[in-house]
C-alpha cells in the first residue's frame, strides 16, 4: 500500500478540472483506493508507504490514441505528403519488422520513450508482420501497460514484402487475439491500414473477425489527404464517400478508431456519431504532412466521440504535450481556441473513454494508478511562467505549450514507479 503526496489534478463528475494542493492518493493492487487531503490520509493509513512529491503535480497518464511504433525511425522525414511519404519513408522501414529481434529492440525503445514523455496508454499500429505485434505485446506486458495493438492488414497497393492476404491476415490476427487480448492490461485492435490497401475480401474478413471477437478494438485511417480520398473514390466507385467503404463492410461501430477524419461530409460525420465511431485527432501529423485542419471544437459540440494522438511517424512529436499544443494551434487557425481543460481531457480521460477504457485517464477512486509526477519548475522558462500565473488553468496551459519530457519527473504504471 502506497500513499503519494503532491498537488493532485483530475476531473470531476462534470469533467471539469479539480485540484487539491497537498493532496494524497492511496494506491493498492494498482488501483487508487482513496484520495483527498494528504495529511488526513497519512493519519488514516499509518501502514502505507508514503512517497512525498512535494509541490509537483500528480496527473493522470496520457493516452495516445493512434501511433505507429515502427515509424519512430522515420519521424521527421522531409518534404512529402501522405501517399508519397508512405512510399518513400514508411514502407521501407516497416519492411524490417519481420525480424523479431529488430522488432523487439524497436518496441523496447518506443515504450521507453513514450513513458518518458508521460504516455501510459496507447492504441498502436504494428506492421503487417505478426512478429511486430508480438514484440510490442511482450514489451508492453512486461511494463504492465494498458495498451492495444494489432498486426496491420494490407493485401494490395503496397510492396510485396508488406503484403498479407485475407485468409492469412485473419488467421494471424486471430492467433494474436487468442495469445494476447485480455492478458493483463493488453488488448487487441484489428488493424486494416486503410481502405486503399485492403481488398473487399480483406475488409469483409475484418468484420467477420470482429463478429467472432466483439470486445476487441478496430483501428484504421480515414479521410486524411485529398489524393487519398480521390483514390478511395476510384477504388470503391459504388461507395458514396470514404466512410461509406467502412460502413459497407460493417466496420463502423463503437470502439472503431478512425485516425485523422479531417475532410468529412455532413453525412459521414452524422453516421460516425450515430454509430459511435471514434474520431482521432492527430494534429502534429496533419500539420507536418500538410493534410488539413481538423475541426475539433465543432465535432465536440456535436457530441462526437473524440481522442487525441501523436500519429508518429507522420506526427512530429511523441509527446502528448506537443500534441495538445498542436491541437491548440489548429484550433487557433480555425478561430476556436481550445482551453486547458479541453486539451487535457482529450489527452487523458476523454481519450480513454472513447477507447472504452473507463478504468484509466483520471485520478479518482477506482481508477488504475497510471500517474505522472509533473515538475513545473523543471526548466527556467516554465518555472518563471508558472510563477506569473494566477490560476491552475493558466499554469496548465503554459505547461501544454512549453513542457516536454524534462517536466515528467516520475511515472507510475498501475501503482509501480517506472524508474524502480
Ligand atoms: N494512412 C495509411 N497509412 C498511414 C500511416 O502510416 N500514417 C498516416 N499518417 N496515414 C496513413
Ligand atoms: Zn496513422
Amino acid at each position: 500500500m502506497k500513499l503519494l503526496l503532491g498537488h493532485c489534478i483530475g476531473f470531476d463528475d462534470q469533467d471539469q478540472l479539480t485540484d487539491t494542493a497537498r493532496g494524497g492518493l492511496l494506491i493498492d493492487q494498482g488501483v487508487i483506493q482513496a484520495m483527498g487531503d494528504g495529511a488526513e490520509l497519512v493519519r488514516r493509513y499509518p501502514q502505507a508507504q508514503v512517497v512525498d512529491h512535494g509541490s509537483s503535480y500528480l496527473m493522470p497518464g496520457f493516452v495516445d490514441a493512434h501511433v505507429h511504433y515502427p515509424q519512430l525511425p522515420v519521424i521527421a522525414s522531409h518534404g512529402e505528403q501522405l501517399l508519397e511519404w508512405l512510399e518513400r519513408y514508411t514502407f521501407p522501414e516497416e519492411s524490417k519488422y519481420g525480424d523479431l529481434d529488430y522488432a523487439c529492440a524497436q518496441a523496447e525503445q518506443f515504450l521507453d520513450l513514450t513513458l518518458a514523455y508521460g504516455t501510459t496508454s496507447a492504441a498502436v499500429f504494428s506492421t503487417v508482420h505478426a512478429t511486430s505485434a508480438e514484440a510490442l505485446f511482450q514489451a508492453a506486458g512486461r511494463r504492465n501497460l494498458r495498451l492495444a495493438t494489432g498486426k496491420v492488414l494490407m493485401d494490395r497497393h503496397c510492396p510485396e514484402s508488406l503484403r498479407d492476404d485475407p485468409v492469412s491476415g485473419y488467421q494471424e490476427s486471430e492467433r494474436l487475439i487468442r495469445s494476447f487480448h485480455g492478458q493483463g492490461r493488453l488488448e487487441y485492435a484489428i488493424t486494416p491500414r486503410f481502405a486503399p490497401t485492403s481488398s473487399a475480401e480483406q475488409l469483409a474478413a475484418c468484420a467477420a473477425l470482429w463478429d467472432a471477437y466483439p470486445d476487441v478494438l478496430l483501428q484504421t485511417h480515414l479521410s486524411e489527404n485529398a489524393d487519398e480520398i480521390r483514390w478511395v473514390s476510384e477504388l470503391f466507385p459504388a461507395s458514396p464517400d470514404y466512410l461509406g467503404v467502412y460502413e459497407q463492410f460493417d466496420l463502423v461501430r463503437t470502439r472503431a478508431l478512425f485516425g485523422h477524419a479531417i475532410h468529412l461530409s455532413a453525412r459521414e460525420a452524422d453516421s460516425l456519431r450515430e454509430r459511435g465511431g471514434v474520431l482521432v485527432h492527430c494534429p502534429t501529423s496533419n500539420l507536418f504532412l500538410g493534410s488539413g485542419l481538423f475541426e475539433f471544437q465543432a465535432h465536440a459540440r456535436a457530441g462526437q466521440r473524440l481522442a487525441l494522438a501523436s500519429d508518429v511517424g507522420g506526427g512530429s512529436a511523441l509527446s502528448m504535450w506537443s500534441t495538445m499544443l498542436g491541437a491548440y494551434q489548429v484550433s487557433a487557425m480555425l478561430g476556436q481556441a481550445l482551453d486547458a481543460q479541453q486539451l487535457l481531457y482529450a489527452a487523458t480521460l476523454g481519450g480513454a473513454r472513447s477507447l472504452g477504457w473507463d478504468c484509466v485517464g483520471n485520478l479518482a477512486v477506482g481508477y488504475e494508478a497510471d500517474i505522472l509526477v509533473i515538475d513545473p519548475h523543471a526548466t527556467a522558462l516554465t518555472s518563471q511562467r508558472i510563477g506569473h500565473s494566477t490560476s491552475l488553468e493558466e499554469a496548465l496551459f503554459a505547461l501544454i505549450v512549453l513542457a516536454d519530457d524534462r517536466h515528467v519527473s516520475d511515472v507510475y504504471v498501475a501503482g509501480q514507479r517506472v524508474s524502480d
